[in-house]
């Protein structure tokens, strides 16, 4: 029988006294030397957060210092060009981030003199500012007693306090939430934040966690009850699509065609290899065809390249596409595309897998006009 919502908060009320200090002593003895804790600055830590929501912290670590160190304020991030923010992005994923922080950061200029506001209800009014970002800015940079709960958060109260119902049941999330609330109140709201998510990152993690140093064993339902291993449930996979793309590579006295995507959806304003997705069993060739006309003369495959995204299996195949030298408009799915010298592509912010593609079937040092 799962607990009701009232017996998990009133325990949660009587453990609360030790429990935070319990985490908060062991956070000041075990927390890891990250570059975001010894910044103060407001904006920074809103960087890292965002970037540490689909991201692990050592793949993170390197793009936080280039990101700053690229765009150092908000006004600085708010007068850079998108495309210049999704480069420096290339390879974190999730592009979409990128896109809201850009957005944020004019709104920031526009209406707040370029500062992060200091309350949740104005950070939640930003562009990307969820729940949890909201709560992490807010506690973390500003002191205030905001909540949050992401995975690990929500893995090591599931546990504490036995909170039953699948990672998608709202029910849970609310109580979750209600638990976070409820437990931030104090001091160091910040710190007590980064403690719960840094236990349920390197003490209590999703398989063999170290229940025998973890600092919260005491009061761990779970634990007393044999219950570590079955708390949380797994999250239901969601099935994984196939997403095959006919691509076309064309070039041309050392330039390369490419086209930039719309901002909305999968690559949203990243460069490509102008692409079109391929049914199963479609025909690539009469696919580049509806793309190009019958201007184009398109040759034989050159290239298969699998990736495997988060949520996605992506098939790319390459085909040499040659194309008189004048462009007409691009296709639909495009806001722009044109000729590319071979050695500037990588400062334009093409996918992973696009760059991987091309740098395979033309590498850049073919291009490169040799100097006498
Ligand atoms: N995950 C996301 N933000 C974090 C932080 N500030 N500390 C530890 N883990 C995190």
């Amino acid at each position: 029988m799962p607990r009701s919502q009232d017996e998990i908060l009133a325990d949660a009320r009587s453990a609360r006294r030790a429990l935070r200090e319990a985490l908060l002593e062991w956070f000041d003895r075990n927390q890891r030397e990250l570059p975001w804790r010894e910044t103060k600055d407001p904006y920074a830590i809103w960087v890292s957060e965002v970037m540490l929501q689909q991201t692990q912290v050592d793949r993170v670590i390197p793009y936080y210092a280039r990101f700053l160190d690229t765009f150092p304020t908000v006004k600085a991030l708010a007068s850079a060009d998108l495309t210049d923010v999704l480069s420096v992005w290339r390879g974190l994923g999730y592009y979409s981030r990128a896109r809201n922080l850009h957005a944020a950061a004019s709104e920031l200029v526009l209406k707040f003199k370029g500062r992060l506001p200091e309350t949740v209800e104005e950070l939640r009014t930003l562009p990307g500012f969820g729940r949890y970002t909201a709560g992490a800015v807010a506690s973390i940079a500003f002191g205030i007693e905001a909540p949050l709960v992401d995975g690990n958060v929500a893995r090591v109260l599931s546990r504490l306090f036995e909170i039953d119902g699948a990672p998608s049941d709202k029910a849970r999330e609310a109580t979750l939430w209600s638990v976070a609330e409820l437990l931030v109140a104090g001091s160091r709201p910040g710190d007590f934040n980064q403690a719960l998510m840094e236990l349920g990152a390197t003490v209590c993690t999703p398989a063999n966690p170290s229940c025998l140093l973890c600092p919260v064993r005491k009061p761990c339902r779970a634990l007393a009850h044999g219950r570590v291993d079955e708390l949380p449930p797994p999250r239901k996979a969601p099935p994984r699509k196939r997403l095959e793309l006919a691509v076309a590579l064309s070039h041309r006295d050392g330039n390369v065609l490419l086209a930039r995507r719309a901002e909305k959806g999968l690559f949203g304003g990243l460069w490509e290899m102008p692409a079109l997705p391929l049914e199963p069993g479609a025909n690539p060739y009469a696919a580049l065809r509806k793309l190009f006309g019958k201007r184009a003369t398109i040759g034989p495959e050159m290239l298969v390249l699998e990736r495997t995204l988060t949520h996605r299996d992506l098939v790319l195949r390459l085909f040499p596409v040659a194309l008189p030298p004048r462009l007409k408009l691009p296709p639909e799915q495009y806001l722009e595309w044109k000729w590319v010298p071979r050695d500037e592509t990588k400062q334009l912010g093409m996918s992973s897998a696009m760059e991987s593609a091309l740098d395979e079937v033309l590498p850049p040092e073919a291009t490169r006009v040799k100097a006498r």
